[in-house]
């Protein structure tokens, strides 16, 4: 009997592009702004600078930008993408979907776009969402971008948050191809959610309740305690559906919120630092774009490789988490 076509079609990364906004600003900038010091923002988190959106700059510019990259980075054509999936918590608008702006902006007729919103789980959650729409044949080529302008939701009074987060946009092209003796592609994906926790991290306003954007709101300790302490469930899913462990990975590019989360998540599973790809002291906590801009800078300066074994993962508001095993 045959098999039926989702067991003989793998999702493939073909490209991967980032767009950071141009203003920069320092943990001295900040100093300025709130009581803080750069001592405490490093010691706590390991950032040191983040991106920040200027006038003009959105959630769907930055996205189109890196969706243009990822593209360039394939070699294909805008025209080939028949799926679109953005992963954002700060959209242009409350509707339309920010997906749909990015796939006028790219002049892509054909398909279908959508946003997906989990958070800073969010590209996890849009790959592997993606992933199963290429794997049932249903469509051939994805754009999987992670957007966000998260500094449009802060209190920048507020220094127990202003000081953590950044703006900017990743993107990867992904591709059905029939499954290979390599097994190049997505090869295990492991999703949670609990909803119980909605207050320890939040955004105080909506559409449906305010009636305005809100500002960002989180009990960091218990943030942390729950990254640490929950998120290594989904990634020894992913390593016993992968047939992967600590020792075969190649590289872990882990959600960027925080240097200690990652530290100790790391050492919990036995993942040696070097494999750890960290951008959090240039951009600070993206959300949905941290890992997909990760991605690209360790892709840009030659350390992640064809063929290699890329864990991604991350843990966001909701809360939700999430992680991937992802052949290069
Ligand atoms: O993307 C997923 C969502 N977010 C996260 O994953 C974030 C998870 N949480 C964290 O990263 C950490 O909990 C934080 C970095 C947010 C905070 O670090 P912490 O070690 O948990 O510090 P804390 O909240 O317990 O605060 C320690 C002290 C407090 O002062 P007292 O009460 O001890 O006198 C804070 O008021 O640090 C103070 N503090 C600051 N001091 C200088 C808080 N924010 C700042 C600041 N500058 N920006």
């Amino acid at each position: 009997m045959s098999e039926p076509s989702i067991h003989l079609l793998r999702s493939v990364v073909l490209g991967v592009g980032s767009a950071l906004p141009q203003r920069v600003v320092t943990n001295a900038d900040l100093e300025k702004q709130v009581d803080t010091s750069d001592d405490w923002i490093v010691q706590r988190t390991g950032i040191r600078q983040r991106h920040i959106a200027g006038p003009g700059e959105t959630t769907s510019t930055l996205g189109t930008a890196a969706a243009r990259a990822a593209l360039a980075n394939a070699g294909v054509e805008a025209e080939t993408i028949d799926l679109i999936i953005v992963a954002t918590s700060t959209p242009d608008f409350t509707f339309p979907a920010t997906a749909t702006q990015i796939q006028a902006a790219l002049g892509v007729t054909q398909g279908v776009a959508f946003d997906l919103q989990a958070v800073c789980s969010g590209f996890v959650f849009a790959v592997t969402t993606a992933d199963k729409f290429l794997r049932s044949g249903s469509h051939k080529r994805a754009l999987v971008i992670g957007a966000e302008t998260f500094s449009r939701l802060l209190n920048w009074e507020d220094r127990t948050t202003c000081v953590l987060f950044g703006d900017g946009a990743g993107a990867i092209v992904l591709e059905a191809q029939p499954a290979s003796p390599e097994e190049r592609g997505v090869i295990a994906t492991s999703l949670r959610s609990d909803g119980r926790h909605r207050e320890k991290l939040y955004v105080d306003g909506g559409p449906s309740t305010t009636g305005t954007v809100g500002h960002l709101k989180m009990i960091g300790k218990d943030v942390f305690r729950h990254a640490v302490g929950q998120v290594t469930g989904v990634m020894t899913d992913c390593f016993a559906a992968a047939g992967v462990d600590a020792t075969t990975l190649d590289w872990f590019v882990p959600h960027q919120a925080n240097r200690r989360i990652i530290e100790a998540s790391a050492e919990k599973l036995g993942i040696p630092l070097e494999k750890v790809v960290l951008t959090v002291d240039r951009h600070g906590n993206t959300s949905a774009a941290s890992i997909p801009l990760a991605l690209a800078a360790a892709v840009a300066d030659g350390r992640i490789k064809k063929g290699q074994t890329v864990m991604i993962e991350a843990v966001g508001g909701g809360f939700t988490w999430g992680a991937a095993i992802i052949r290069w």
